[in-house]
């Protein structure tokens, strides 16, 4: 695979991934029939509802083993009447070959020589064939329905056009988009005072975000990077090692090296939270690492190792 197809594949899968995971948040949040079908207090009503069908079902097949029998029966009967009679016997034609004969209406073979037109290419001849009443039977239909949908979609109005509903669903979908940004206050994140501290509760939540985000489908998951993707556990950046610097390549990526914009999907939260679960693979020496690129980053001297959780409380 060359690196634009593993990209689109990886982008593909990573578009599937989020969908998944906004599906199962949907789910989540109200509670359907299936995932807890017992305690739901529809559960009795689907219970009977299913022993009917059952019933009917078995209604239906004991009703058409016994219209056979009584068939095979009629037969048996109309056979020992014939014989009785000295007649030869006829059987009946069955109700569902008297239809199709009357559905197609066709000239018996034997009968063709009537309709043929009195045109000839080389031997090719053309019979007058009418069309089958099951056709015209269609195009009847066709045309009332036709008529039906006029009136319940355009004269009478009583049910919205595709174009109407369409409308509704995409209002629908920002109304919940707007309900669901509403309910999570965005974090205001200040880029330029970012200072990285081992926050355990911050960098929980990073680790999260670089799962949900399927990251590690580039990165790998222990970050040591993979084809696509650079190693982001040891010390040297393509742009850069800085706090600021790793917040800033997630939230903008380097779209044209295959590294998406995460701060188009991602709050400022996230991306700061994810920058700092990059921040915290710093050393952690995975196994097969992918080889440095870039620059060995050093960071400039830090201030004193108390005077960091107040800073980094500020920039939270
Ligand atoms: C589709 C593949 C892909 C995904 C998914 C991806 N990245 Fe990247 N990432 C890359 C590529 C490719 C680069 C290198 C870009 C370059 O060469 O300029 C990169 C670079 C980076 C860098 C900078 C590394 C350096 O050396 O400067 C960071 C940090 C980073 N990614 C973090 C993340 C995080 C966090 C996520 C998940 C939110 C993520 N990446 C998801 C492909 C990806």
């Amino acid at each position: 695979m060359n690196n634009k197809l593993k990209r689109v594949t990886v982008a593909a899968l990573l578009s599937l991934s989020t969908f998944a995971a906004f599906a199962q948040d949907k789910a989540e949040a109200e509670k359907t029939f299936m995932s807890d079908p017992i305690n739901n207090p529809l559960f009795p009503v689907y219970v009977i509802g299913l022993l009917i069908i059952i019933v009917i079902a078995l209604i239906v097949v004991t009703g058409i083993s016994m219209i056979r029998v009584i068939n095979v029966l009629a037969e048996q009967a109309e056979r020992e009447r014939a014989a009785k009679l000295g007649v030869a016997y006829k059987p009946r034609q069955g109700w569902w070959s008297r239809f199709s004969r009357q559905m197609n209406d066709s000239i018996p073979l034997e009968d063709e020589s009537t309709i043929e037109l009195d045109h000839n290419f080389d031997g090719i001849k053309e019979l007058d064939n009418h069309l089958p009443p099951w056709w015209k039977w269609l195009f009847y239909a066709t045309a009332v329905w036709a008529v039906v949908y006029m009136v319940v979609y355009h004269v009478s109005d009583s049910y919205p056009l595709m174009i109407q509903e369409y409308d509704t669903e995409v209002a629908d979908a920002a109304e919940q988009i707007q309900k669901l940004k509403a309910s999570q206050p965005q974090e205001a994140i200040d880029e330029s005072a970012l200072t990285f501290t081992a926050d355990a509760a911050v960098i929980g939540k990073g680790k999260e975000v670089f799962n949900t985000m399927n990251c590690g489908s580039c990165h790998r998951p222990d970050g040591g990077g993979n084809a696509i993707g650079p190693n982001l556990t040891d010390e040297f950046w393509i742009h850069g090692g800085d706090i600021k610097q790793v917040f800033s390549t997630i939230k903008n990526g380097a779209v044209d090296k295959g590294m998406p914009a995460w701060g188009k999907s991602l709050s400022p939260a996230d991306v700061r939270n994810v920058a700092f679960f990059v921040m915290s693979l710093q050393g952690t020496n995975p196994a097969n690492p992918k080889a440095p690129q870039g620059e060995k980053f050093v960071a400039p001297a830090l201030p004193k190792a108390a005077n960091d959780t107040t800073t980094v409380q500020a920039a939270l």
